[in-house]
């Protein structure tokens, strides 16, 4: 079983050094905004690993954390990861769970996990259809080697989420300026 995702060009940084938004400090907007997200536009969506992609929601570069739709197709994973803050999730679309947990989520399940937290998420073999939902994460995760006792992989946060959505509105010939007004 793979544990640690794969990308299509991307990986999460493995070295740390110093990130900004990239934005001039009197750039960075404190207001309220709205988005509206796509989901039947497929160039919107971002891969992020094999059958995941997802679309921003807010780049959190104060917390740390980030807030995006999630889309996996039946039988796809997210490696194994540890949460270093906390995180809701509402399910709009298929079923999924935690291989940690014996639950499964399904339209219309709202979930709160602590900090602290490690898991891999799976979308069912046998889900109705793909998987969408909402994730708010107040902090960043870290991927972790192994499922259980696991060390460090990889890390990813606002910043982290905000380059590689940036290189895949580029590459993709997307308004990467919209990203901008994401940023928080
Ligand atoms: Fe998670």
């Amino acid at each position: 079983m793979v544990f640690l995702i794969k990308r299509a060009g991307h990986m999460p940084i493995t070295a740390f050094s110093s990130f900004t938004d990239g934005l001039e400090p009197n750039r960075r907007n404190r207001e309220h905004f709205i988005t509206n997200t796509n989901l039947d536009d497929d160039r919107l969506w971002v891969p992020y690993a094999n059958g995941v992609w997802f679309q921003p929601c807010c780049f959190n570069v104060t917390s740390g954390g980030f807030s995006l739709v999630l889309k996996g197709l039946p039988g796809s994973m997210v490696g194994t990861h540890y949460h270093v803050g906390t995180v809701h999730g509402y399910t709009m679309r298929g079923h999924w769970r935690y291989l940690e947990h014996d639950w499964i989520a399904k339209p219309g399940t709202y979930i709160y996990e602590p900090a602290g937290e490690a898991h891999t998420l799976v979308i069912m073999d046998d889900s109705p259809e793909l998987m969408i939902t909402l994730f708010v994460l107040e902090g960043g995760l870290i991927y972790l080697d192994k499922p259980a006792n696991g060390g460090f992989a990889a890390y990813e946060d606002g910043f982290t989420l905000l380059e590689l959505t940036r290189k895949y509105y580029r590459e993709a010939g997307l308004d990467v300026s919209k990203l901008d007004t994401l940023i928080r």
